[in-house]
């Protein structure tokens, strides 16, 4: 994390500004800052690993702050949604309407009325989700671009979560796909989308889901009612987020798409072929920041009691995602003194607000700024903001040329 987010006089840096001044900055703390930089440089990796042919998608549940998918418009091919709120917020970019794909079950009937006076492609979980959507379509009067998001007769293996195989309400179940199809009526079909699962840091077993969601691809292509146009392969690439965790290879997740390109995509010329990611492209991206408000001891262990918590940030208290709790990495922003091993814990009145059990840390006094790493996925957004009572946490986009500090710092 050092290097992602480098020290300036001892102080923590996001985007160039040291968190100290950005603290002040935004009006206080807590805060997560996202470093526009490393958000491009994500983006430019993940091209640079995979074939130019591959389309690559943000999943804007991952973190929909309206200034990062503003930045992300401009990076990526697309955006998966996943709720009405998520799509208006994609349709306020640049991004195209017909690269905005809307999935997820319970999809309610003015979510899809809006989805289809969009534009955008609706992804259909269910048989009775596409009653709905032929329904809408003739109201409004507009052929609806539906894809069918496939539940596969396989699961991922090494993923954090799974969310296809077995009984799942994700998708309909492949040996349901004809029988969908058959019922599609006057709808535009585009394809099909397959999400296997997520935070994976394996790539032979996301190498191993991709070939199986290419076959299965292919079966349900011969009896589809048009030539498919999207095949979306979902994604899954996890980040790491202890040090027991391998930062994941892309080197052959590349090599296993373009091979897969070269041969039997090319049974489906008409399709593009995406990859949706949402975690990989801004996890590391981000921070969280929150300020020590107490310092104190008891029965032998020293506490650090922070003005930030898992109402902010539940994921990295460890309730959100994680089978065994591991504590994300962490540091002292704000200075690089002597390390103690300290217990940092938010400032909810409840034991499960633990955001560092036993740490090393550079000794922090009331006032010394703590940051949490990992935090650019699944942080404000997957979080109980409202339990207790506390006030939101601010949100910042910083980095790139307009935000350098200029010449007007003083001389400490
Ligand atoms: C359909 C779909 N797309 C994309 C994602 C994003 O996954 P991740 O953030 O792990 O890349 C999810 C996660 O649940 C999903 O269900």
């Amino acid at each position: 994390m050092s290097n992602t987010f480098p020290r300036v006089d001892g102080v923590l840096t996001v985007g160039g500004v040291p968190v100290d001044r950005l603290a002040a900055r935004v009006g206080g703390t807590p805060f997560f800052a996202y470093d526009r930089d490393l958000l491009s440089g994500r983006v430019a990796e993940v091209r640079a690993a995979l074939p130019a042919e591959i389309s690559l998608s943000y999943a804007v549940k991952a973190n929909p702050m309206p200034a990062v998918l503003h930045h992300m418009s401009a990076e990526v091919d697309g955006f998966d949604v996943a709720s009405a709120g998520e799509l208006q917020l994609a349709l306020d970019t640049t991004m195209p309407a017909d690269r905005i794909s809307f999935a997820g079950p319970g999809k309610t009937t003015d979510e899809l009325v809006q989805a289809v006076a969009a534009g955008v492609t609706v992804e259909l979980e269910s048989i009775t989700e596409l009653a709905r959507v032929r329904d809408v379509s003739e109201r409004l009067g507009i052929r609806a671009r539906v894809a069918l998001r496939v539940n596969p007769d396989f699961s991922v293996r090494g993923a954090g979560m799974t969310l296809g195989g077995g009984a799942q309400q994700f998708g309909i179940d492949a040996e349901q796909v004809p029988a969908v199809l058959a019922q599609l009526g006057d709808l535009d079909f585009y394809g099909f989308h397959v999400f296997a699962g997520s935070q994976n840091l394996r790539a032979d077993s996301i190498c191993e889901a991709q070939r199986a969601t290419v076959d299965l691809v292919l079966r349900l292509a011969e009896v589809a009612p048009a030539p498919v146009r999207y095949v979306n392969l979902g994604g899954g690439f996890g980040i790491p987020y202890s040090a027991r965790d391998t930062a994941l290879d892309l080197a052959p997740i590349g090599e296993n798409l373009a091979k897969l390109a070269d041969t039997s995509l090319r049974q489906l010329p008409d399709a593009r072929v995406v990859i949706e990611l949402g975690r990989y492209l801004v996890g590391e991206a981000g921070v969280y920041v929150t300020r020590v408000v107490d310092r104190k001891h008891s029965r032998g262990t020293t506490f650090l009691v922070v003005d930030g918590g898992l109402h902010h940030q539940l994921a990295a208290s460890g309730n959100f995602g994680q089978k065994i709790r591991r504590n994300y990495p962490l540091a002292t922003a704000t200075s690089e003194s002597t390390v103690e091993t300290v217990t940092v814990v938010g400032c909810l009145c409840t034991p499960l607000d633990l955001l560092g059990d036993k740490v090393e840390l550079a000794r922090a006094e009331v006032g010394d700024l703590i940051a949490i790493f990992q935090a650019g996925a699944y942080g404000l957004t997957a979080s109980p903001t409202a339990f207790l009572g506390h006030p939101p946490p601010r949100e910042v986009l910083v980095g790139g040329k307009a935000h350098s500090l200029g010449e007007n710092k003083c001389r400490r």
